[in-house]
């Protein structure tokens, strides 16, 4: 085969090739005269460039890469920050003060103050340069107690209310600088095409028009309005518009994926948000994990450099995502000039920021790294920083919300979020107008998503994940039940919880409530649109109320539109209320009516995602060929509507039996995909399909044990050196995971364990590297008898040798005679009890 010719290509297709030598593929390649010119609002101030200037003259090679490298709070201290003069630092949605999730708002508070006292602490050398932390403001500023917290966007985007997000957005602007941060990862404007990426709800819509609708209002809400007086003030932040480009388009919905569209549908779908954004006077741009045709964002010079910069007018900075730049061919976490000379000024290097500060002032002194493009991400960090008057201001603390700790969850702000979630929720079905239902009556509240804050506030709340949480960590907030308990109960009526559906008295009607467990990210990504309800077996609790001859509404808490005719066909009335976050109360507002008998509230909420009509309609978007949802795009019922549904068919149209999940082996069993195998000292291995089995030499014994449920656990007794294995079928990836830090986490629990005795984790790719972690000491700290989650970093793995994209074995346990340990679950997460260093 003849090596392609670019040049040829661009005759040929008569397009403007542009100024970008580039080596991409015909497909990958991109000409920015052909994308859009949004202007950029903010003139340029000839006393800030005088004065930016003069800093920058007398700055060193080193406290200048300080200013374009990001540590995250879990790994530098003030002390470090004061030492090599970084200019930012982070809070992943992972990182806390004090390592603690749920810390107290003035625990934030004091260490922004400690962050900026040591920017501003020349006693070592270097210039005063304020430094400035960015943090997942993502629905309200979600990583901390008591604030108040927004549906996430896919919610939003059903409210079709852009002054209604700027109002949202100046909330969540005034809560974030309580707390001290004047910098938040936000708006994401992602376009998700495929509803089975775990960040769907992260986007408004995918439509890519919704989605520029809200774009600029919500830079302007967090912002304040380009040339006004209150632009950038104390009482707002600046933005993140995120992640730059094609993080909603990639292969399957993949997170991290390849993003294969054609320029054109790159720039007209994924871009659109960046337009409005950018004539707004967004700050700051996160490039995005994808890749475009195979070449990573982090290193993608013609978008990043000739379209942002150039052609899109963006007067802000580039800012990576999490160690997004070592994915870059060529690169490691800790060295990576190519990203910055694509364009990139300020790298987020959360654990790695010190290896990444060294190689980079390396990179400068020998010239790989152009001094002019490191003055240039410099300057355009700076120039933020000065905008935003930072250079003048006192510490975190003593700004003008600095402390006011009255703000985060105050009755105004909520008040904004319930009239959010009122105006989120869409009306799927009403048959024969069951709703709206008198409080009058007797209501039974059923699901497990009912009385539940860590269901309804999903991911990125609190923690990454949004798991592990309990209900006290919400003090300014109120479930689903609590405010149909407060409003049945004030008007008369009489108000049950029961989760399972077991009512005291049979109720008039009952409304379950269910729906996805919170996730983030890759966590969240699905093979398929299959809603897997798993243990609380919903369906049948909707069928068994039926059966009971109780008119049942079904409300469904979920990050995407998932496929549910059997549970819509099952209920009467059936409602999508998203991720509603802290006001629950929004939702009795509109399904129950008032004491004078009115309608409180009307249904307003409009589809922002096309609704399945099978569990393999994962790419369904609206405007586009063989478009045939379910339920349209902008489809969503009112009390005048007519809301009788005929039966929709029960055919899923994919094998349920096939999808992979991140749960291992979950009640004695091992997942669809996974063989567990025992073997023995002799080497005899087998493979397990009983409850009970014992290797043929007798040296490994496995009887199942009950756990919360009857035969949830298998035991497992050593008389001999032996194995415990769970093999996939097919190698697993699990790169992805490993570079976010995710855990191996077993629900183990000791029940003999000789003292000394050495227990490892296992883990194999390929035929022969096999990696060994000791977890030997978590186990002795455990108490014997008691379930305990040992999670294992797959980072460890990866050092011990495991190529994690070509997994064969994710997780064996490895024991000895004399050792007893129970399991209940194997699943990759990030909610533990006991960590395992990699050391052992
Ligand atoms: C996510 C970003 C986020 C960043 C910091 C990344 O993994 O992709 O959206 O802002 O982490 O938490
Ligand atoms: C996330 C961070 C998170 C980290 C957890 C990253 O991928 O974006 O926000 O804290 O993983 O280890």
């Amino acid at each position: 085969m003849k090596p392609f010719k670019p040049l040829l290509l661009c005759v040929a297709l008569a397009l403007a090739c542009g100024t970008a030598a580039h080596a991409a593929t015909p497909a990958g390649q991109i000409h920015p005269s052909q994308w859009p010119q949004p202007t950029w609002p903010l003139a340029t101030d000839p006393a800030i460039e005088r004065r930016i200037d003069a800093l920058m003259a007398t700055m060193s090679v080193e406290e200048k890469v300080g200013q374009i490298v990001q540590g995250d709070i879990g790994s530098i201290t003030p002390e470090e920050v004061k030492k090599y003069r970084l200019g930012s630092v982070l809070a992943g949605g992972g990182s806390d003060p004090g390592g603690r999730y749920n810390a107290r708002p003035a625990e934030w508070l004091a260490l922004a103050d400690a962050y900026w006292e040591a920017s501003m602490d020349t006693s070592g050398g270097g210039h005063a340069i304020p430094i400035i932390w960015g943090i997942d403001a993502m629905h309200g500023q979600s990583n901390v107690v008591g604030a108040t917290l927004f549906p996430h966007n896919i919610g939003l985007g059903a409210t079709r209310n852009p002054e209604l997000l700027r109002e949202i957005a100046r909330i969540t602007a005034a809560e974030t600088r309580t707390t001290g941060m004047e910098w938040t990862f936000a708006p994401t404007v992602a376009v998700p095409q495929d509803d089975r990426w775990g960040r769907a709800y992260e986007g408004y819509s995918e439509d890519p028009a919704l989605v520029a609708s809200y774009a600029g209002v919500f830079v302007e809400g967090l912002q304040g309005k380009a040339g006004a007086a209150d632009f950038l003030d104390d009482h707002h932040v600046m933005t993140t518009v995120k992640h730059f480009l094609g993080d909603g388009g990639t292969t399957n919905g993949k997170d991290q994926g390849d993003t294969t569209v054609s320029e054109a549908q790159l720039r007209d779908i994924h871009a659109a948000g960046y337009v409005p954004a950018i004539a707004a006077g967004a700050q700051s741009v996160m490039a995005s994990f994808n890749s475009f045709h195979g070449e990573k964002m982090h290193g993608h010079k013609p978008l990043m450099t000739d379209v942002l910069k150039g052609r899109m007018n963006f007067g802000g900075f580039v800012v990576g995502d999490w160690n997004g730049h070592g994915q870059v061919k060529g690169c490691t976490n800790t060295d990576c000039a190519q990203t910055y000379i694509a364009g990139m000024d300020m790298a987020m290097a959360p654990d790695t920021w010190k290896g990444l500060y060294e190689s980079t002032v390396k990179h400068v002194k020998d010239g790989t790294l152009p001094m002019a493009r490191l003055d240039d991400a410099v300057r355009r960090i700076l120039l933020a920083k000065m905008r935003m008057g930072l250079f003048e201001k006192p510490k975190p603390s003593a700004r003008a919300l600095g402390g006011r700790f009255e703000l985060l969850g105050s009755p105004e702000h909520r008040a904004v979020a319930r009239q959010a979630v009122r105006e989120s929720l869409v009306l799927l079905k009403n048959q024969d107008g069951l709703l709206p239902l008198s409080p009058k009556q007797r209501v039974l509240v059923a699901g497990d998503g009912a009385d539940n804050m860590t269901k309804q506030t999903g991911g990125w709340t609190l923690t990454w994940q949004g798991d592990g949480t309990k209900r006290e960590d919400f003090p300014n907030a109120d479930t689903l039940w609590d405010g149909l308990k407060s409003q049945v109960q004030s008007a008369g009526g009489k108000a049950e919880l029961a989760v399972d559906g077991a009512y005291t008295r049979k109720p008039d009607v009952a409304i379950v409530v269910f729906g996805e467990d919170p996730y983030a990210e890759f966590q969240g990504d699905l093979p398929d649109l299959m809603f897997k309800g798993g243990r609380s077996g919903d369906l049948e609790l909707i069928r068994k109320l039926k059966a009971d001859g109780i008119p049942v509404v079904a409300v469904f808490i979920s990050g995407r539109p998932l496929w549910l005719n059997r549970e819509i066909n099952a209920a009467d009335a059936f409602v999508a209320a998203w991720l509603p976050g802290s006001e629950g109360a929004g939702v009795a507002d509109v399904l129950l009516r008032g004491a004078n008998g009115r309608p409180q509230h009307d249904f307003s909420g409009k589809l922002s995602f096309s609704w399945p009509r099978r569990a393999d309609q994962y790419a369904n978007n609206v405007g586009q060929p063989g478009y045939d949802p379910q339920f349209a795009f902008g489809y969503g019922l009112t009390y005048a509507d007519k809301g009788n549904l005929p039966p929709l068919s029960e055919e899923p149209g994919i094998d349920p039996t096939k999808s992979r999940t991140s749960t291992w082996f979950d009640r004695g069993v091992a997942a669809t995909g996974l063989t567990l195998r025992l073997t023995g000292a002799d080497g005899e291995a087998m493979d397990i399909v009983h409850p009970s089995a014992t290797t043929p030499d007798g040296s490994l014994a496995m009887t199942a044990i009950n756990t919360d449920v009857q035969e949830g656990g298998r035991q497992f007794t050593f008389s001999g050196k032996g194995l415990v294995e769970l093999r996939s079928n097919a190698p697993l990836d699990l790169d992805r995971e490993t570079n976010g830090d995710v855990f191996v986490i077993s629900t183990l629990r000791v029940d003999a364990l000789p003292a000394g005795a050495p227990v490892s984790y296992l883990a194999t790719s390929g035929k022969t590297t096999r990696g060994e972690v000791s977890i030997a000491q978590a186990l002795a700290s455990a108490k014997v008898g008691e379930w305990t989650r040992v999670g294992v970093p797959l980072r460890c793995l990866r050092i011990a040798g495991v190529d994690m994209k070509s997994v064969e074995i994710p997780m064996a346990l490895q024991a000895g005679q004399g050792v007893r340990l129970s399991l209940a679950k194997v699943a990759i997460g990030t909610d533990y009890d006991q960590k395992v260093t990699c050391g052992g």
